[in-house]
């Protein structure tokens, strides 16, 4: 695993909108998975000035979200599909068409995303978030490692730090479709950005701890392409730190 300390989520955010812009020079068809969050907004910020200068063309790049929340309309603004238009999408020249988030409103065959993720090759480049507990997409603590695009329940702990984003509690919701974690390791290659010390307990065990469902972020340690950058706060507990 490689690790990159940097010094706050904006140079998080360059850092790895650089990686991603070579990785489309080198293959102006990548598929890309992307995520929502705080986290990554900072990357979509720098990919969008960097298509402004001409430095990448997404025009032949696909994309894939890692999950939705269950029930929400594209349309809501808090729908991950409203977020990846407004913060992504419709500043930068990719095919819409080729923008691909699970479907929050039809959720029967929630499995038929990995098939379309098959279909495209497979997902070149995966940019991945950290929840507080160690989920990735919004794989929970006890997600099975086999597990691929499913509707999956948002623990207690999730929807309270959700519910800053609602008018009400009743509004926030409770579960979500997400890709699996067989589904993000299928990647060919990772990168996971995590800022701010409230992560550094699950980047301590995406590290150092033992590869368990209990902290679903561990599992990355049995991929062979792994990027983590961090910065201080979220490295705090690493030993070489
Ligand atoms: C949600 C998303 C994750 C994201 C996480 C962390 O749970 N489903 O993909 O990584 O939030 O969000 P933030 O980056 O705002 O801390």
């Amino acid at each position: 695993m490689n690790i990159i300390i940097v010094k706050d989520n904006q140079e998080a955010g360059e850092i790895a909108a650089e990686m991603i812009a070579e990785k489309i020079s080198k293959n102006p068809k990548l598929v890309l998975g992307l995520a929502t969050g705080s986290t990554p907004v900072s990357t979509y910020e720098t990919l969008i000035k960097m298509y402004k200068n001409k430095k990448v063309d997404f025009s032949q790049v696909k994309s894939f979200n890692l999950d939705e929340y269950k029930d929400l309309q594209p349309t809501h603004e808090q729908s991950y599909r409203y977020f990846m238009n407004t913060k992504l999408f419709d500043h930068i020249n990719i095919n819409h068409n080729w923008t691909f988030v699970p479907s929050g409103t039809d959720t029967k065959n929630p499995e038929t995303y990995d098939l379309e993720i098959e279909k495209a090759g497979g997902i070149d480049l995966q940019l991945l978030g950290l929840g507080v507990n160690g989920h990735i997409g919004f794989n929970e603590p006890g997600t099975k490692f086999d597990s691929k695009t499913a509707v999956v329940d948002l623990t207690p702990s999730t929807i309270q730090i959700n519910a800053r984003f609602f008018d009400s509690p009743a509004e926030v919701p409770t579960q979500a479709v997400s890709m699996g974690l067989a589904s993000i390791m299928n990647s060919k290659e990772i990168i996971l950005i995590a800022t701010g010390a409230n992560k550094a307990e699950a980047i301590y065990h995406l590290v150092h701890g033992k590869v368990s469902e209990q902290w679903p972020c561990s599992i990355l340690q049995n991929h062979e392409n792994v990027t983590i950058i961090v910065d201080q706060e979220a490295a705090k507990l690493l030993e070489s730190n």
